[in-house]
């Protein structure tokens, strides 16, 4: 059995089989609310997670994310409010009552205690007897991939590594929800990356339940299944990545995620399958229409479309959309080339395109043709939150 498979089986399954249930939440909070003062730090967000599910708290700084965490752990107390764990209520439980790991920015580790008696501190404080303390301990070590650094102390230690042993600390007691806040923060561009992959790893061979929390975008797209975007003390957005890229809902959300061209326009009308718009220097705009998002004549919109869905037209290309526009830059960033033009009324538009060797021609200031098609324009409901 790998290490990880043991981790697993060991893992309380539960007497859920005796009595089937309705699936429940792992972790379910509802209309959760802190202020300090003045200060609205969470306003009534709800959120459900499944069990095994990596869902990640993405937002700008001071938007509520580490506020939400700490009263799933415990460790602040809510305004109002509820957190359901397991399908119990929690809400003012005990942190240490609550069966949850944490992680934080700062590894934490106890610097005069070794790696080892630094991954036995949870399960010392259980009680746990010797013999099973060193068992579990050389186990998550493994799971880690760091056998034989039981007896170094932190220093002795890179960041990441060190980062690897507050990972195991934390899964020794094999909790069944880890609350991860910020945990890569403090490591270069290139340990990021790796232990992005390590805590993924990890994720999907125990099966536990993560909330994550970053304030990077891209962490959040490449390590979860489903992305709560904050904003302002709220809850924006809740969706999988993919949902959130194509699909964001408002302007803070298409602006968070990735790069985006928003356009001003006016709706028109509606025929058949399709919404009508007039856009930026007089442009029609055809957007395919979508259920969830009505819109109604006369009401100024944004319509988003991402720069990697315009495309350079040849002479005499067709396209649902054609913007035409004076190219102002061209940029070679590597695999991908960025084209930056005006329109006739000045606005700004980008396009991204995969690099196909060196760029032929096109000069500044020379007229362009940009397209798209109706599906991978989105239309927004301007600065306003739909509710
Ligand atoms: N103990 C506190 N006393 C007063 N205000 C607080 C306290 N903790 C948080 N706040 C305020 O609550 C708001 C939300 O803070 P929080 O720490 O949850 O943000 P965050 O999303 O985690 O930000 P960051 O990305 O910078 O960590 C902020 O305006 C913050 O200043
Ligand atoms: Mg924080």
């Amino acid at each position: 059995m790998t290490p990880a498979a043991a981790i697993r089986s060991g893992r309380r399954t539960s007497h859920r089989k005796s009595a089937p249930k309705v699936a429940q939440s792992k972790l379910k909070i509802r209309d959760l609310r802190k202020t300090y003062g003045p200060v609205v730090a969470l306003a009534g967000a709800g959120l459900d997670l499944s069990e095994g599910e990596f869902l990640t708290l993405l937002g700008p700084s001071g938007s509520g994310k580490t506020t939400m965490l700490m009263m799933i752990a415990g460790l602040t107390q809510p305004d109002s409010g509820e957190v359901w764990i397991d399908g119990k209520l929690a809400t003012y439980a005990p942190a240490h009552r609550r069966d949850i790991g944490m992680v934080f920015q700062n590894y934490a580790l106890f610097p005069h205690l070794t790696v080892f008696e630094n991954i036995a501190f949870p399960l010392r404080m259980r009680r746990l007897p010797e013999a099973d303390i060193a068992r579990e301990v050389g186990r998550v070590l493994d799971v880690v991939r760091l056998p034989g650094v039981g007896d170094r102390l932190p220093r002795a230690l890179s960041g990441g590594q060190q980062q690897r042993i507050a990972l195991a600390r934390c899964i020794v007691y094999r909790p069944s929800i880890v609350l991860m806040d910020e945990p890569l923060g403090a490591l270069d561009k290139k340990l990021r990356d790796q232990m992005e992959l390590e805590i993924k790893r990890l994720h999907q061979e125990l099966g536990i339940t993560v909330l994550y929390v970053t304030h990077d975008q891209e962490e959040a797209m490449i390590m979860s299944d489903r992305i709560c975007l904050m904003n302002d003390a709220r809850i924006e957005q809740i969706g999988s990545p993919a949902d959130l890229y194509f699909r964001p809902l408002t302007v803070f959300a298409a602006d968070f995620l990735g790069e985006s061209n928003l356009f001003n326009a006016l709706v028109e009308g509606e025929t058949g399958a399709e919404i009508a718009l007039r856009g930026p220097a007089g442009a029609l705009i055809r957007v395919a229409r979508d259920p969830e998002r009505p819109a109604a004549r006369g009401r100024p919109v944004k319509v988003m479309v991402r720069p990697e869905m315009l495309t350079l037209l040849a002479d005499g290309a067709l396209a649902d959309n054609v913007l035409d526009a004076r190219l102002t830059q061209v940029i070679l960033v590597g695999g991908v080339t960025k084209y930056y033009a005006r329109l006739a009324d000045g606005t700004l538009v980008s396009a991204t395109a995969l690099t196909r060797g060196p760029v032929a021609g096109v000069t500044p200031d020379s007229p362009i043709r940009l397209g798209w098609s109706k599906a991978s324009g989105v239309i927004l409901a301007g600065a306003e939150r739909p509710r």
